[in-house]
């Protein structure tokens, strides 16, 4: 057991050491004061280099983010972030030594027309982290979203889907065998129906968001697909992955359940992965731990895997310091809630900086989810992590 630490410490010192201001600052000051971008940026790399946070992480835990592409950001009238924004890319290196294709990997963006795939954004992440010493997760195989419409709207039989479905995993999980380090192989398998009757899996077509392999294959499919998985690569750990999850709750406890029925099966399932996309105005998920432990407690490894906290902007646009406070003590408390369980090896925040997050997209009024402003200023939140992370390495070593 890693030890845990009193929850809102480091943000407290954070503010106490001068840093809340400072940062507000530098939020709120018109164009004309700030620094000129690009030496913020170059400031920002060269802190990355020289104390990012993978550098203060215990060994036995990888710090990962999303690396921004493709979805929202198509639309968004940058280019491609990844591909295209080198600083964006440097300090990423530097930051971090674990990464997850936002979109790259996910149906619409690899497998875009039947018999077509289309690997080349993967695949750049792929050689960009074995050349930065990080590994890679995998995101994600049997999932209902994002599906191109050959898929949901073709007019395969159920023999055809099944097989469809098959070799997209062992082509994708193939292609990369030995370069993942955990793939979520399901995600989002459950309906959102906790407070409505309780929970299910996504095989019934009133529900908004069907996940059509569920629905006409049957849940069998979620056990083939881990098995599919497995035999392309059999050294990669495979992840059930889902939100609203983090409380013991409906939800989670559902997938408890079928976490067992799949180990009892023995079905190669390996982690249950919690995302974490949290917002101010919900409670703190405090039974976090307590449940991350009972999956371990099932010899399943366990990952944050999208960490971001958003909240309702004020009307300026710019985080209050109390927001700010209040946003790092959360990624501080799902941080130590990782730490304090044995086999937590991976936390991943989903994108580090606000200039690419994609929470203003999907929750207009809402942002500032991830630890750094868009010029990569630093946030309390990145301060509470570093220092967590730091403590965590001392305690051990
Ligand atoms: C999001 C991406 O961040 C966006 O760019 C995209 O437009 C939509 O999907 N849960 C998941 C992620 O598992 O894949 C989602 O990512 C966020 C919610």
């Amino acid at each position: 057991m890693r030890s845990s630490r009193s929850h809102s410490k480091v943000a407290r010192s954070a503010v106490a050491a001068g840093l809340l201001p400072l940062l507000l600052a530098t939020a709120a000051a018109p164009a004309t004061a700030a620094p000129p971008a690009k030496a913020q940026e170059d400031a920002s790399y060269g802190q990355a280099k020289k104390n990012g946070l993978r550098t203060v992480a215990p060994d036995d835990l990888v710090i990962g983010t999303a690396a921004a592409g493709g979805g929202h950001h198509l639309t968004a009238g940058y280019p491609d972030p990844f591909t295209y924004d080198k600083q964006y890319r440097k300090i990423l290196n530097a930051e971090f030594n674990s990464v997850s294709p936002e979109n790259q990997m996910k149906w619409d963006f690899i497998h875009p027309e039947e018999g077509v795939y289309d690997f080349a954004a993967a695949d750049a992440i792929v050689a960009n982290a074995q050349a930065n010493g990080q590994v890679v997760r995998g995101h994600t195989l049997l999932w209902h979203s994002q599906l191109p419409a050959w898929v949901t709207e073709g007019d395969h039989t159920d023999a055809e889907l099944e097989a469809i479905l098959k070799d997209h995993i062992q082509t994708v999980v193939g292609r990369y065998k030995g370069r993942i380090q955990q793939w979520d192989v399901a995600n989002e398998i459950f309906a959102d129906t906790w407070d409505a009757g309780g929970v299910r899996l996504r095989d019934d077509p009133e529900l908004a968001a069907s996940n059509i392999f569920i629905e006409r294959l049957g849940p069998e499919i979620i056990g083939k697909a881990f098995r599919w998985a497995h035999e392309a690569d059999p050294e990669a750990k495979l992840f059930l992955n889902d939100y609203a999850v983090e409380d013991v709750n409906t939800k989670s406890t559902a997938y408890y359940e079928l976490a067992k029925e799949l180990l009892a099966e023995g079905v190669p399932l390996h982690g249950f992965a919690f995302q974490a996309h949290l917002d101010l105005q919900y409670p703190f998920p405090a039974s976090l731990e307590a449940n991350m432990q009972r999956f371990d407690d099932l010899g399943l490894e366990t990952a944050v895997t999208e960490l971001d906290v958003r909240f309702t902007l004020p009307e300026s646009g710019v985080p209050t310091a109390e927001q700010l406070a209040e946003q790092a003590d959360t990624y501080q408390g799902v941080l130590e809630a990782c730490l304090s369980v044995e086999d937590c090896n991976s936390f991943t925040i989903w994108g580090f900086t606000d200039k690419y997050s994609w929470v203003p997209s999907f929750s207009p009024g809402q942002g500032a989810a991830t630890v750094m402003f868009e010029d990569y200023e630093r946030k309390p939140a990145y301060y509470a992590l570093h220092e967590t992370l730091a403590q965590a390495s001392g305690e051990e070593g």
